[in-house]
């Protein structure tokens, strides 16, 4: 029998609501006295640990992370921390995707089940035969440039900056990351590579270097360059013409990663992976080398309906998926879960109601949601 160390961390405002729903699931699927066991550790992250510790990462729970084999999270953030707190939950999610060296953010952007597309505010002839993965930067560019808050000196007391920066390597292995992806298809996904490079100096690095490490190491790979303004109106009147792998930089991979959710209809959805690498192509092989990352779904903390047991807790739960399939080579059990996620998007209860959250429109509430796709992953146990 097989043991895995998973840190959980649940975090604040929806967090802890979405990650119950995952770890009800992940329960289901690996009771007690089962070949394989999941030892979940819950650790302190975000809000509520500089509440109780004054910082949002406490060394414990980084350490926790570190020699973890695979971090669950949910979601961090709120009003009580708003930008003009001297102290905030965002650092210390950037600290901890810094150490662990999780380059490398996967978003497969249309969990589409088709009964999904009348709900989508897009059109179904719009949304119908999406199918698009995100490719973010995660650990690079604007994000972690030397940066200088406003008055923070007298020489600069009317002066903010952010020092937006890439290099060579950097845009080599997330370019390795999204054509491994694009490979692992047949025939290979086209990549488009999305950036501002008439007007950033990043951008024309990062468009110099996709182009060549493509064209070098990857030549069946189809490419093309679209500039940020342009793709962010394609995702949403035409993004067929995005199906594929899109491979950005990490503000713009944020911002349409988002943007990428409406195309399914609610951003509550949508899961993640953040890896130290390009995800392993050969799950269901003996060779298969599982690789520790961190998985969460792409929302945040949504204080408008935190406490109110009505979130979305499917974005989570498909990150849990994505855990057991990257992280623990439990490639079964990870298909297992998102064909329940499926099913239940699918099916219509006794009295012809669809089992939707609010945010799709229904008034199922998070724990049924949960519940409901816990039921199914049981059946087909
Ligand atoms: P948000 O993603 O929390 O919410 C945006 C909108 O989407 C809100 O209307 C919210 O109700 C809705 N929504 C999000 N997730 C949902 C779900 N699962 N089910 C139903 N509806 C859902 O973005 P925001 O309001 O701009 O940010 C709130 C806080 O979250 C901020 O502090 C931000 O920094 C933080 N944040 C954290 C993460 C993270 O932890 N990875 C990601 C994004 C934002
Ligand atoms: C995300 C979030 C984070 C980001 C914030 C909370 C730092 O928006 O995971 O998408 O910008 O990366
Ligand atoms: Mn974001």
């Amino acid at each position: 029998s097989k043991s895995f160390r998973i840190v959980v961390l649940s975090g604040d405002g929806i967090g802890p609501e979405v990650v119950a729903e995952a770890v009800k699931v992940l329960k289901v699927l690996f009771p007690e006295g089962s070949d394989v066991e999941l030892k979940l550790e819950e650790h302190i992250f975000g809000g509520c640990a500089i509440e109780k510790l004054g910082e949002p990462l406490p060394k414990s729970t980084l350490d926790a992370c570190l020699t973890a084999d695979a971090i669950l999270m949910g979601s961090i953030g709120g009003p009580k921390w708003g930008v003009d707190a001297k102290v905030r939950p965002e650092p210390g999610l950037l600290a901890l995707r810094k150490a662990l060296g999780v380059y490398a953010n996967i978003r497969p952007a249309s969990f589409a089940s088709d009964s999904l597309l009348s709900l989508s505010p897009l059109k179904e002839h719009v949304t119908k035969g999406v199918d698009i993965i995100v490719v973010r930067e995660l650990i690079g560019g604007v994000y972690f440039g030397a940066r200088q808050e406003l008055g923070a000196s007298e020489a600069e007391k009317d002066l903010a900056w952010d020092n937006m920066a890439y290099s060579v390597p950097e845009v080599q292995r997330i370019t390795r990351v999204a054509a491994k992806i694009a490979m692992a298809a047949n025939p290979p996904l086209p990549i488009h590579s999305v950036d501002k490079a008439n007007v950033l100096a990043t951008s024309r690095l990062w468009r110099k270097v996709v182009t060549d490490t493509l064209r070098d190491e990857f030549p069946a790979i189809a490419l093309d360059h679209i500039f940020v303004d342009n793709a962010s109106m394609q995702i949403v009147a035409n993004p067929r013409k995005l199906n594929g792998v899109v491979l950005t930089e990490n503000l713009f991979g944020d911002i349409l990663s988002d943007e990428a959710s409406v195309i399914p209809g609610s951003l509550g959805l949508l899961p993640s992976a953040s890896l130290a690498g390009a995800p392993p192509s050969d799950v269901s092989s003996a060779t298969f080398k599982p690789t520790s990352g961190l998985y969460e779904p792409i929302h945040g903390s949504a204080p408008d309906i935190a406490g109110q047991g009505i979130a979305n807790p499917i974005g989570t739960i498909l990150s849990a998926a994505l855990l057991l399939r990257y992280s623990l080579g439990l490639e079964k059990q990870a298909a297992l879960i998102e064909t329940a996620v499926r099913k239940v998007l699918d099916a219509k209860s006794a009295g012809g109601l669809e089992l939707r959250t609010r945010d799709l429109g229904g008034e199922v509430r998070t724990t049924e949601m949960g519940d409901a796709i816990a039921g199914v992953v049981r059946q087909m146990l």
